[in-house]
């Protein structure tokens, strides 16, 4: 088959605007992730994810996070309330809910804090942050 000259020389002028379109989506997420952050979270777990010693776990290097990806979505969402273990210490104050962040903001949230803070876990796609909100109790 024989493809037409002027379609050949669009080829790597659309596969560029497709690679710019990609990028602008990718740091769309990952800003949208960050500002969440610095308005939601940062007064308590601090802008570098450390958190605060024996009061608030940190979000750094946090083995939970990795242990409980599929939890995420629901700490987020509504808060909790019982000990938790970080990182070999143990935490029990109360987080509160974030029930005005709607299901894609939490997933850009969560994605933000799987691959920030030193953290390099996998990141969750939407249909699963969906599925993990249906469990939280
Ligand atoms: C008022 C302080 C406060 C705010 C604001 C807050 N958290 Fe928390 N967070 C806590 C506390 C305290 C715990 C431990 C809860 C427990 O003891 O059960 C916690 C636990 C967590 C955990 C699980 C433990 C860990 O360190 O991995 C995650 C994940 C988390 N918070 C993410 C967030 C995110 C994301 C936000 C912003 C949407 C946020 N938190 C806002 C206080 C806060």
């Amino acid at each position: 088959m024989k493809i037409p000259k002027p379609i050949l020389a669009a080829f790597p002028i659309l596969f560029f605007i497709g690679l710019l379109l990609g990028n602008l989506f990718f740091f769309k997420t990952q800003e949208q992730g960050q500002k969440l952050y610095h308005l939601h979270c940062s007064s308590c777990h601090m802008e570098n994810g450390e958190g605060l010693a024996g009061l608030i776990p940190p979000l750094r290097k946090a083995d939970w996070l990795a242990k409980n990806p599929e939890k995420i979505a629901c700490i987020i969402r509504y808060g909790q309330k019982e000990e938790i273990q970080v990182n070999g210490a143990t935490y029990n104050h109360p987080m509160p809910a974030n029930l005005q962040l709607s299901d894609v903001e939490i997933h850009n949230l969560t994605n933000f804090l799987l691959t920030n803070f030193e953290n390099s876990l996998p990141k969750r796609t939407f249909e699963q942050i969906v599925k993990d909100l249906q469990t939280c109790r």
